[in-house]
């Protein structure tokens, strides 16, 4: 019961529902009873009515009574049936059991309607004195009269009975349509991902609702301006570590080459080794935060095979060293829509990735498909692949898996995700062998909006 209230607090849309619906089971249940009230007094007034009109007419057509044995009248309801007598004597009527015999109405009841027990039976009785001088007495049982009347009395509610449910269901239909816009709108929000804070629609909300999404827009806003101003902050961090280590590099460089002891030498190279580490993490991140700058770029239409090979040209070297076998699978090229290198420093990260996690000997396969409408590019390695728990772990900056001796900076699947947000491509983990659960096969599938016209091709 607790819980009922608590949700009741709580849910606007509850509320309402209750509340209407309480009005509307008590106005039913009212004009329900009123309904019934006067349908009864109307049916027994009318009843009293059929009373007199039998006496006026017995009395107008000057009719004289008998009183027949009693016979049965198919479908004659003897019970409602206005039975029409002289007021005799009640001690002569009494003891006799011939049933069409006049009843024992007491001889002193005076003109008029009134109810009497007679017999053990309840009965509506009028009296009235005819034009001759007789006293007639027109009477119905009661019981049947209460039947009848509140036969009346339950057709006239019914209206309000069938009333009931229909508004109900009207009232819940419409309340659940009220609330439907704000329902869409936690959908929409929720489908969005971290980056998307531009402004919520707020045009074809209701007015009540609209204010809180205006005041949830300025916050929407304020959000994705420090974000932009953190984001400047570490890119020109980055930028201004740039150069001193660029200076650090050659430095050391110029220190490799010069006369020294063994063991300064061996000291050397390890503070290369860390000068060059902190070189390639500060490119990644100036690399993060310019794929997740939201400035426009100018859109070509790039291909995909060219993009390819300007990587591997890039990387051939790294590959060579560890004699892994990479390649374009691929025999047809495809046109995208896309900045050209956003491109590349997508496929570059990925493609790096999987020479670094390749092990001596591996291979490595990129191809480019065009299904209708959709453009995808894989990179399949022979590698280690990544376990299904960590497939979005993975995409958070700074996060390695444990277990791999590769340097690096944990940044280049963040810069992935980051491009792949902006352009409005989808990234997909899986196993180049699905079977044996082993090497990463990486699938960009990029959409419509980013498909050339194959005729351009
Ligand atoms: N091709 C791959 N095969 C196996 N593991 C991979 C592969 N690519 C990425 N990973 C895993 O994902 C982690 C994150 O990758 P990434 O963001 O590029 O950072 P980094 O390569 O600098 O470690 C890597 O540390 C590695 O554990
Ligand atoms: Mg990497």
């Amino acid at each position: 019961m607790d819980g009922f209230k608590k949700l009741l607090r709580d849910s606007v849309q509850l509320r309402l529902s209750m509340t209407l619906s309480l009005a509307i089971l008590i106005v039913a249940l009212m004009a329900g009873i009123f309904a019934f009230v006067s349908a009864i007094n109307e049916a027994h007034e009318m009843q009293d009515d059929t009373l007199r009109q039998v006496a006026v007419l017995f009395d107008r057509q000057q009719m004289t009574l008998h009183y027949p044995a009693a016979q049965e009248v198919e479908g004659d309801n003897e019970e409602s049936r206005v039975i029409v007598q002289y007021l005799i004597d009640g001690s002569q009527a009494i003891g006799h059991d011939d049933s069409s015999m006049p009843l024992p109405f007491p001889t002193t009841l005076a003109n008029g309607l009134s109810t009497q027990n007679v017999a053990g039976e309840d009965f509506r009785v009028l009296v009235r004195t005819t034009s001759r001088g007789e006293r007639i007495v027109v009477a119905q049982e009661t019981d049947a009269r209460n039947k009848e009347a509140r036969e009346s009395a339950w057709r006239s509610s019914l209206p309000f009975l069938i009333l009931f449910p229909v508004l109900l269901l009207v009232v819940g239909d419409l309340v659940r349509k009220l609330f439907r816009p704000i329902a869409t709108l936690s959908a929409e929000i929720d489908q969005r991902d971290d980056q998307a804070l531009y402004p919520v629609d707020e045009r074809h909300l209701p007015t009540e609702i609209r204010p809180f999404v205006v005041a949830i827009n300025r916050l929407l806003a304020r959000v994705a301006l420090s974000m932009e101003n953190q984001r400047r902050f570490i890119a020109d961090a980055a930028h201004e570590l740039r150069s001193p280590m660029a200076a650090l590099s050659l430095q050391a460089e110029r220190l490799a080459a010069t006369q020294m002891p063994e063991p300064a030498r061996q000291r050397l190279l390890p503070l290369s080794r860390g000068i060059e580490r902190s070189r390639n993490l500060i490119h990644q991140l100036l690399a993060l935060a310019a794929a997740q700058s939201n400035t426009d770029r100018l859109q070509t239409a790039v291909s995909v095979h060219a993009v390819y090979r300007r990587v591997l040209e890039d990387l051939l070297p790294l590959a060579e060293r560890k004699h892994i076998d990479i390649g374009v699978e691929s025999i047809e090229d495809v046109q995208v829509i896309i900045n050209e290198m956003d491109l590349l420093i997508l496929v570059k990260n990925l493609v790096d990735n999987a020479i670094r996690y390749t092990p001596q000997g591996g291979r490595i396969d990129l191809s480019v498909e065009r299904i209708q409408e959709t453009t995808i590019l894989r990179i399949k390695d022979s590698g280690p692949g990544i376990v299904v728990d960590e497939h979005t772990r993975v995409f958070d900056p700074f996060y390695r898996s444990l277990g791999t001796d590769e340097t690096g900076s944990g940044l280049g699947l963040s810069i992935v995700k980051a491009i792949a947000e902006r352009t409005g491509a989808r990234v997909q983990l899986g196993f180049s062998n699905e079977a044996q659960q082993s090497g990463l096969r990486v699938s960009i599938s990029l959409q419509k909006a980013n498909a050339a016209d194959p005729a351009h091709d």
